[in-house]
Formats: structure tokens, C-alpha cells, sequence
């Protein structure tokens, strides 16, 4: 099987990261996780990926000056791995097109929000805060709007009379193992990837 060669960026625990490496154990899984960068240096995806011989990097962002001359830094990381897919996993970043736009079309994101609500941050809050009935989780595209490229996948839950922001974050990122390696799969199968 032709995999595709996938570069994972975190930002912190990397549970979803994880839910991917696991997937990808499958030989039948379209995608073989090459890379994982962090922004911090002390995330915890990071010992994990390195457990899994998955080539780790920390690229830490508060030794540039500007948003550009670290994204331009973790493109040039990216660029030298020959990926195919980069998948934004917790990666708490605002990304500017110096990074974005090499990878238009190749880069997905997964958002703790039933988008097109609750861009940015603070989501479960936010949707309890509303009313909501039900939140969720989005897997999308990378553009240069926050938040905002076309849909891939969504999984939705309900909001319960007394939940927090905490139990309905725990319940979405349940949701979001499930998703991300889904998604993931039917970008890496897409004729024009
Ligand atoms: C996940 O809930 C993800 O949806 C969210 O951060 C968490 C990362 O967890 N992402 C964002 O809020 C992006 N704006 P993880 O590090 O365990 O995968």
C-alpha cells in the first residue's frame, strides 16, 4: 500500500496525535506518521511520539521574533520530510500564510466546536454558555481565515443539563479519537492528494 507520509504538529499532550499513531499500527491504514513538531519544547506528544521511533521535534516559538520567522522555520522542518498531509492536532498556534500556504488543500485541522460556531477558543464554554443543545468536534482544511476551511467530518454530542465545560470537553475528545484518524484516512485516500 502507497501510504502517505504525515507530519503531526501539538502543541501539548498529543492525545489525538496518539489516537492517529494508533491507527496508523494498521497495515491497512492509508498513512504512515512521519514527523511530530511541537511549539513547546516540554509536550508531552512529544515523549510519545519519540516512544513510537516517530522522529519528534520541538521548535520552541519564543526563540523568534515574529509569528512569520517561526512558521517559515517549522515550514523548512516540514518541507525536508517529504510529507504528503499535515495534520494540525492541538497545535495552539494562529498560523500565518508563511506556513499555510505551501500546504494548501494538504494541511487539516480538528477544532472542539460544531463549526462554523465557536471559532478560536473557550468552545464547550461557550456552547454551554448559549444554550446549546448539543456540541461537538470539526475535522476541516487549513486556510487563512481562523478556523474556518471547508468541512471534512463532524461527530456531534449532547449537552448534558449538568455539564461543564470540563465533562463536555472529556466527552468530545472521545469523540475526536474516533474522528481525526477517520478523516485523516479519507483526505489520505483523495484522488489529488
Ligand atoms: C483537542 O480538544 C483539540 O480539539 C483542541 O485542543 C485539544 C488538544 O488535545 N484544539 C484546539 O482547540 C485548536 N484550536 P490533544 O493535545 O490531547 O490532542
Amino acid at each position: 500500500m502507497n501510504k502517505k507520509r504525515v507530519g503531526i504538529l501539538i502543541s501539548g499532550r498529543g492525545s489525538n496525535m496518539r489516537a492517529i499513531v494508533e491507527a496508523a499500527s494498521d497495515p491497512n491504514y492509508p498513512v504512515e506518521v512521519a514527523c511530530v513538531v511541537s511549539n513547546r519544547p516540554d509536550a508531552g506528544g512529544l515523549a510519545y511520539a519519540r516512544s513510537q521511533n516517530i522522529a519528534a521535534q520541538a521548535i520552541d516559538h519564543k526563540n523568534y521574533k515574529t509569528r512569520e520567522e517561526f512558521d517559515s522555520v517549522v515550514n523548512d522542518y516540514l518541507q525536508s520530510q517529504s510529507l504528503d498531509i499535515i495534520v494540525c492536532a492541538g497545535f495552539m498556534r494562529i498560523m500565518t500564510p508563511v506556513l499555510i500556504k505551501p500546504w494548501e488543500g494538504r494541511m487539516i485541522n480538528i477544532h472542539p466546536s460544531l463549526l462554523p460556531l465557536y471559532r478560536g477558543l473557550h468552545t464547550h464554554e461557550r456552547a454551554i454558555a448559549a444554550g446549546d443543545k448539543e456540541g461537538g468536534c470539526t475535522v476541516h482544511f487549513v486556510t487563512a481565515e481562523l478556523d474556518d476551511g471547508p468541512i471534512i467530518a463532524q461527530a456531534r454530542v449532547p449537552i448534558l443539563k449538568d455539564d461543564t465545560a470540563e465533562t463536555l470537553a472529556d466527552r468530545v475528545l472521545v469523540e475526536e479519537h474516533k474522528l481525526y484518524p477517520l478523516a485523516l484516512a479519507k483526505v489520505a485516500l483523495a484522488k489529488d492528494i
